[in-house]
């Protein structure tokens, strides 16, 4: 790391905590020590008096210690920010390569905001637009329908599932309790019911004890790897239990339900022996498909706003030609998306290093 990188770095801190930037001087104060100069070096350097810098660099790391809860002094300074880049830059690959991390907050995006790569999207203010969706399935729950969300894989279904239970309180007309239950980590029927009933909040039961104690509630259940149903350990009893529970308007469930492919084509058991289709015949498909050309640029503009809360020296700008590489290339896939642009972002930072300014748009 160079003195200017390590600035940026440690102003970072600064700036999520204060809202405030360190000054030119402190800026000078603290590229100068990294560079291993004496005060006098840097005074002269920097055209400040010698004893206004010799009082900087130790009211600096008194700063330092109250916002990083670090103690600095000229001669650990540089060892102990650049112990302190190396944990935080593993923490980030954590969050990076780990679909399981816990979901990555916008004050966690220093270095690049095209994030998450991958797993679902949980934190409201990384979750971008799918309001046509959104509003689709809004009225389709909202008529008395349970929804069957389509979509290929990584194309944002358990994102905007977990969307739909967190606008739940303030988009459906009559009020229900939003439960997510993902099938992936659910073995068999036992554990679906276990867990079902664990988020409604009731004790243990199957069968017409469950469907007695369901009456008293009305909930929107969202199921997210639907295609699990179709595995050993499931039968086709849980998915005609569902459609009993979520039949009628005031039925006790109403479902939402994702899959990659149609639940027709995923149970063809269900039109077997002329039998009633479960789950299918009650759940409106709605596909979710890529982003169209102006969304993907909305999702790079609000993006790259991250970029411009930092204190860089200039925010990150995408070129036209780059943008219109970006949608040709990710063809709308909100993941491949992330990822182009992820890369795209990370040259910008490469470039800055070497020749700092020159690379960036106004
Ligand atoms: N609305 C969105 N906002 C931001 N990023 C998104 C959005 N939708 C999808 N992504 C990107 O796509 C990745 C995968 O999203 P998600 O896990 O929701 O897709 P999925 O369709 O459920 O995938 P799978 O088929 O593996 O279950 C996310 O990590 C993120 O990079
Ligand atoms: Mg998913």
């Amino acid at each position: 790391m160079d003195s200017k990188a390590a600035f940026i770095f440690i102003n970072s801190f600064f700036w999520q905590k204060t809202n405030e930037s360190l000054s030119k001087s402190e800026e000078d104060v603290i590229c100068g020590i990294w560079e291993e100069k004496t005060y006098d070096q840097i005074s002269e350097q920097i055209n400040l008096s010698s004893q206004y810098v010799k009082e900087t660099g130790p009211k600096l790391f008194k700063k330092i210690e109250e916002i990083l809860g670090i103690k600095v002094s000229k001669k650990n300074f540089k060892p102990t920010i650049e112990q302190l880049w190396q944990q935080q830059q593993s923490e980030q690959a954590r969050c990076l390569f780990h679909s399981d991390y816990p979901t990555i907050s916008c004050a966690q995006i220093l270095t690049n905001p095209f994030l998450p790569l991958t797993g679902f999207v949980d934190d409201p203010e990384l979750f971008f637009d799918r309001q046509p969706e959104t509003r689709e399935i809004f009225a389709l729950l909202n008529s008395g329908s349970s929804v069957a969300l389509i979509g290929e894989r990584a194309i944002g279904k358990s994102s905007l599932l977990k969307a739909i239970c967190r606008e739940a309180p303030t988009q459906l007309l009559s009020p229900r309790q939003p439960i997510y239950l993902n099938l992936q980590q659910l073995e068999n029927e036992d554990e679906f019911y276990t867990a079902f009933c664990e988020e409604v909040g009731i004790s243990q039961c199957r069968g017409y004890l469950l469907t007695r104690e369901l009456r008293k509630h009305r909930l929107l259940l969202a199921i997210d790897e639907v295609e699990k149903m179709t595995w050993d350990g499931f039968t086709r009893k849980v998915r005609d239990y569902l459609r009993g529970l979520a039949e009628g308007t005031n039925a006790p469930l109403r479902l939402i339900l994702a899959a990659r492919d149609p639940l027709d084509s995923l149970f063809p058991d269900s039109q077997n022996l002329g039998m009633t289709s479960p789950l299918a015949g009650i759940c409106h498909q709605v596909d979710l498909g890529s982003w169209d050309e102006a969304t993907i640029r909305a999702f790079i503009a609000s993006r790259l706003q991250f970029s411009r809360l930092k204190p860089l020296p200039q925010p990150v700008i995408f070129t036209e030609e780059e943008v219109l590489h970006l949608i040709a290339v990710s063809g709308g896939h909100p993941q491949k998306l992330m990822k182009l642009c992820y890369q795209s972002y990370q040259s910008y930072q490469m470039i800055r290093k070497d020749c700092r300014g020159e690379a960036f748009g106004g």
